[in-house]
């Protein structure tokens, strides 16, 4: 008890019961037209006690697709669908933003519109492997680099998904600019080559990602509107040679729009350099990314990536977050709020449910106030 993470916390215009985030997180359960069903709805519900819940990343538009079954916001089936999400959450007191995504070249012609080849900053293909609508996987494709009309296009996509999030009930939206997606691809060397203003210096890098924010304020107050970042990040991408100077430059300017808060995913890479193969990094608090981010920026930061009850608490403690985001054990774990503030642990959870399927690995996780929970933990 008396833990900091119980401790009410304001992100711009939301004051959260906790100081604990449920991660945006990928699951890929929508319904055959991408709109969220009763069971999305369901999941949701079961784990409206996080502080804000941020939804899975959800595509702008069908260009911004890149994996089967992801959920989107552009049509009126999937606003409708989102509606019932956001009535579950709120009949539980719940708060919930919604995550804009584009893909860029995380994705396959199979599922783009026209089956043309997805888009990018330059036509430079992603290392790996993509997910068909069959769940198989074969090489990246090269993307087509986009032209100006068609940077403009998905800023104006981003402008009417923004506007839908706000139809659907959302509280606010968070801007995905993390995990080698389309914004993290225009500011990174590795997968902008551009020579026009959208390529080049940092400045012009960091180009579509403010064009992106300043069109979703148009619709959302900066209060109701997040980022998330991975400076560090090598996710679908690879990592920046020298990530600060890119980085500190977007986070300085950030600090003016006086959003509801910058999301920071910390590093996967452990002390040593080598990857573990989950999220179990042995970063101590002290070698945090938001430890040098919170010097440059003022605002709220949530950090996540790696966190356990004692390393949050610490993170919060010294000022270098000002809430922390879990991703996994929310996943297995609806309850998770309670859980930590109690020093109860998280349930464990089965990696080959994350993504796809039914309610299994989905909301059957029991939450450790029912009787069920009792006798299968004896
Ligand atoms: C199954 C799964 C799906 C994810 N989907 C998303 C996503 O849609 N958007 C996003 O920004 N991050 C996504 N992430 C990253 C998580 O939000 C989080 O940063 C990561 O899991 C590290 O936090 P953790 O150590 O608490 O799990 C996903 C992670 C997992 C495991």
């Amino acid at each position: 008890m008396n833990s900091v993470l119980a401790t009410p916390v304001t992100l711009g215009s939301h004051t959260l019961q906790n100081r604990i985030i449920m991660a945006p997180l990928t699951r890929m359960r929508a319904g055959s037209e991408l709109e969220p069903t009763a069971l999305n709805a369901d999941y949701y519900r079961q784990r409206a006690t996080a502080g804000l819940i941020i939804t899975e990343a959800t595509q702008i538009s069908q260009q911004g697709q890149g994996y089967p079954g992801t959920p989107g916001i552009y049509t009126a089936k999937q606003i409708e669908g989102w509606k019932k999400v956001t009535e579950a959450v709120h009949e539980q007191g719940g708060t919930i933003f919604l995550q804009l995504w584009h893909v860029g070249r995380i994705s396959h012609s199979a599922i783009q519109p026209n089956k043309q080849l997805p888009v990018a900053p330059s036509a430079l293909a992603a290392h790996g492997k993509v997910m068909l609508p069959d769940y198989s996987r074969v090489e990246f494709e090269t993307p087509q680099a986009l032209m100006i009309e068609g940077i403009k296009a998905i800023i104006k996509d981003y402008k009417d998904a923004a506007q839908n999030a706000k139809t659907a009930g959302f509280d606010g939206v968070e801007i995905h600019g993390a995990n080698g997606y389309l914004i993290e691809q225009f500011l990174r060397t590795a997968s902008n080559q551009r020579t026009d203003p959208y390529g080049g210096s940092i400045e012009n890098r960091a180009k579509i990602l403010f064009e992106i924010l300043e069109a979703v304020l148009t619709i959302w107050p900066s209060g109701d509107t997040g980022i998330r970042l991975s400076p560090l990040g090598t996710a679908n991408i690879a990592a920046e040679p020298d990530p600060y100077p890119l980085y500190d430059y977007v986070i300085k300017n950030l600090q003016q729009y006086n959003l509801a808060y910058l999301h920071i995913i910390e590093s996967r890479e452990s002390v040593a350099g080598t990857r573990p193969p989950e999220h179990e990094t042995n970063l101590t608090v002290e070698d945090l990314s938001v430890k040098h981010f919170r010097t440059i920026y003022k605002n709220p930061i949530i950090a996540a990536g790696g966190f356990d009850k004692q390393k949050a608490e610490a993170t919060i403690e010294k000022g270098y977050a000002d809430a922390v985001a879990f991703g996994r054990h929310f996943i297995s774990t609806p309850d998770l709020p309670y859980r930590l503030i109690n020093g109860i642990p998280a349930n464990p959870y089965d990696r080959s449910t994350f993504y796809g399927g039914s309610s299994k690995g989905y909301t059957d996780y029991l939450p450790s106030d029912t009787a069920e929970y009792a006798e299968r933990k004896n």
